[in-house]
């Protein structure tokens, strides 16, 4: 298993399996209330360049669950934002903590990260990566529906990070996802290209949503405009008028199909108050979700 958990693209099928089941076990004993003190002792430092509810509240609740203990730092307040170098607070953190959990913007800082801690790095969400949430939501279709294997999964509105971990995904688990995505706004294409030739799925971009949709068994959207990008918000709700999860694009879906959305959600902009608040909406499993794995890939990393 690589030390840190910066990308899908760096683990196997299998291991990302096992972290399934793992998560799976260690749901069932906190249901259960079974201790499942696997990391007790053990501090994991939380940096946060963004902001954040669900990230840093299942990271901190997760760890502690775990017999250990998270530490809140936020990078404006400690002397990162004042510009001390990320490989001496690499460093630093390493000699106190035993993982660095970060949330930030370029892929490069979670990498710069891990390149000098000594301690295991997890990327709580980049500009190109939310690795974190996507096993979640795996892990939520796997609960929903048996396994991910043999469904159609889509994606309607931005290729952003989660639409670029998506297609990782597709292609490390071998399932075919179809994207709709207005044009100017697509997934990275080195992603794309890095899945095209490591994987066998079907990995489809257009621009119609209907088509990405069609006889979808997941359904898959997220903001129009994600965190650093709010000054473009009112170009981007042009560009995405029609990118829209709603009871008519629903039709076109598989009448059991789940619909996701990592949230924060804008109701009425990528998907209406109607679907997201209705039959076929798993969004809180999928935000509960995010604490089993994430107590997964901890106790994986850490232990
Ligand atoms: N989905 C997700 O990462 O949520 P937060 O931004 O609240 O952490
Ligand atoms: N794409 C969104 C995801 C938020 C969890 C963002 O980066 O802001």
């Amino acid at each position: 298993m690589n030390k840190h958990f910066l990308a899908l693209h760096d683990f196997s099928k299998k291991e990302l399996d096992g972290l399934f089941e793992l998560a799976l076990e260690l749901k069932k004993k906190q249901k259960n209330a079974e201790k499942h003190r696997m990391l007790k002792g053990k501090t994991l430092a939380m940096i946060f360049e963004k902001s954040s509810t669900r990230t840093r509240v299942s990271f901190e609740v997760g760890i502690y669950q775990l017999g250990g203990h998270g530490l809140f730092i936020s990078s404006g307040t400690s002397q990162m934002g004042r510009g001390e170098p990320l490989k001496d607070t690499a460093r630093t953190l390493s000699r106190y903590c035993d993982g660095i959990m970060v949330r930030t913007y370029g892929q490069d800082i979670v990498e710069e990260l891990a390149r000098f801690a000594t301690v295991p790095v997890i990327n709580g969400l980049t500009d190109l990566f939310h690795p974190c949430q996507i096993m979640a939501d795996l892990l939520t279709v796997i609960e929903h529906k048996g396994s991910y294997q043999g469904l159609k999964f889509s994606w309607v509105g931005d290729g952003n990070n989660m639409a670029n971990t998506w297609i990782e995904a597709a292609a490390i688990f071998g399932f075919d996802l179809t994207l709709a995505c207005p044009e100017g706004y697509q997934p990275d294409p080195k992603v794309l290209a890095w899945a095209q030739a490591n994987g066998t799925s079907a990995i489809v971009l257009t621009d119609d949503p209907k088509k990405a949709v069609q006889d979808a068994d997941v359904l898959n959207t997220d903001v129009w405009a994600s965190m650093g990008q709010e000054e473009e918000q009112k170009a981007r709700e042009k560009a995405f008028a029609g990118y829209q999860l709603n009871s008519e694009i629903l039709k076109l879906a598989k009448p059991d199909c789940i619909v996701m959305h990592c949230l924060p959600a804008h109701r009425d902009e990528e998907i209406t108050d109607e679907v997201i608040e209705g039959p076929n909406s798993v969004v809180w499993d999928e935000a509960e979700n995010r604490l089993h794995i994430q107590k997964a890939i901890m106790a994986t990393l850490m232990a």
